[in-house]
């Protein structure tokens, strides 16, 4: 049950802005105090009087208004909130957020506030993927705002594609878990990301193209629902999320002997990264140098078995969540299945590596969850930290389940 919070939900100019009573009645359902504030943009796409009459609360839409002002000024309105909801989260008020400015009452209010901000994106498929929106998004991000959507799909301006911004129930749904943040406080998560690089000699080795960005999403959402997080990290060029401990690895056998150093205290395990799975049997520890080698056109290299870290793990896991991931490039479904028999883990995240706007590298994922059961539930494309929210609720769920 989530306890009646006050929520300000900041109404961008976008056309998605016919979508906010809806949301807003569903909050007021679940017994939250909403107030509404909008651009001047807004006011075009939504009626205030509708936001007013569905809210029971004043409706305010500018700041150097003397009569509004009086009525409850912009820094009380930042200041007796729980949460702050901005939907929908346009280019123009990301921007403004990005790089804060004041100049108009929503971002005052949202520059002011020290609640929670969770934005609901919704603009034009190339607004979004324009750089400067893109960039200012990683802003927001690294300073903590939360984010639901957008989604892919048949925009309003005519195009398909990514802007479309969340429906209402997922909305609410992610204001229950921004208002619930401490949903895995006294958990101990521990994360692996990135690819392993296994050497050959001083300067070259074998890798492969994991960014780390799916792991590295991983740990940002469990640290933000307050659980302790641990995040072993292979070759990857990202900063470390806030709240985090990392621990730098190279090669597989690096990797392992972190997770087992780190196993004792974690309740959750989620093995996001891409381990080799064999390495050269020696490195060579000077350079080696190609006329000495090569005496043909053909170099052979002898490569071992590298451990299985996710088998083991599940072997000696007792009580711990254990979550592994299957990069498959055909016959998904079925060869993650196989493999989550075989290893024995929780739960299975199955990325289909063959497409190109997901998986590997991309900001993008697509996904099915899989339980030893065999039950599959797929999580369409979106953005990594999304894919990664809808992970930790399946595991909270899990452990609901287990403790139940
Ligand atoms: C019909 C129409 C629809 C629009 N829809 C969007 C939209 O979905 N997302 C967006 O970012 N901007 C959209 N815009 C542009 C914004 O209204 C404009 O950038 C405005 O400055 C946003 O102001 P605000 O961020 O203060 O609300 C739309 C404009 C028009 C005329």
């Amino acid at each position: 049950m989530i306890e009646p919070a006050r929520i300000l939900v900041a109404v961008g100019g976008g056309i998605a802005a016919y979508k906010v009573p809806e949301l807003v009645r569903a909050l007021v359902g679940q017994g939250h105090t909403v107030r509404c504030v909008l651009t001047d943009a807004a006011t075009q796409f939504v009626s205030p009087l509708v936001l007013q009459t569905l809210t029971g609360e004043a409706v305010r839409r500018g700041l150097l208004d003397v009569s509004e002002e009086g009525e409850i000024d912009h820094i009380r309105l930042a200041d007796q909130s729980d949460l702050v909801i901005v939907a929908p989260a346009t280019a123009d008020l990301m921007a403004r957020m990005a790089h804060g400015l004041a100049n108009d009452l929503v971002s005052a209010v949202l520059l002011a506030t020290r609640a929670p901000i969770l934005m609901a994106p919704a603009m034009n498929v190339n607004m979004w993927n324009h750089p400067a929106t893109q960039r200012n998004l990683e802003l927001l991000r690294e300073r903590g705002v939360l984010q639901v959507g957008p989604e892919s799909g048949e925009l309003a301006c005519g195009w398909e594609g990514l802007g479309r911004m969340a429906a209402p129930p997922s909305i609410v749904s992610a204001a229950d878990r921004a208002l619930s943040s401490g949903s895995l406080s006294g958990q101990c998560v521990l994360v692996t990301a990135g690819g392993t690089t296994e050497p050959i000699d001083p300067v070259r080795g074998i890798t492969n193209r994991s960014s780390g960005k799916m792991g590295f999403a991983l740990a940002a959402e469990a640290a933000r629902r307050g659980a302790e997080v641990v995040l072993v990290a292979g070759s990857t060029s990202l900063p470390t999320p806030e709240a985090v401990r990392r621990v730098d690895v190279g090669t597989a056998l690096e990797m392992r002997a972190a997770v087992l150093q780190e196993l004792e205290g974690a309740t959750v395990i989620i093995k996001a990264a891409a381990v080799a799975d064999f390495r050269p049997r020696e490195a060579a520890d000077r350079k080696l140098k190609k006329e000495t080698l090569v005496e043909s056109d053909v170099m052979s290299l002898e490569l071992v078995r590298n451990p299985d870290i996710l088998e083991e793990i599940c072997q000696i896991k007792g009580e711990r969540i254990v979550v592994g991931f299957a990069a498959e490039s055909h016959d998904v479904i079925p060869a993650a299945r196989r493999k989550i028999e075989r290893k024995g883990c929780d739960l299975l995240v199955a990325n289909d590596v063959s497409r190109s706007d997901a998986g590997f590298s991309t900001d993008l994922n697509a996904v099915h969850l899989i339980t030893p059961d065999g039950a599959v539930e797929d999580v369409s494309l979106r953005h990594k930290a999304e894919v990664a929210s809808q992970i930790l609720d399946r595991i909270e769920k899990i452990r609901g389940e287990r403790e139940a």
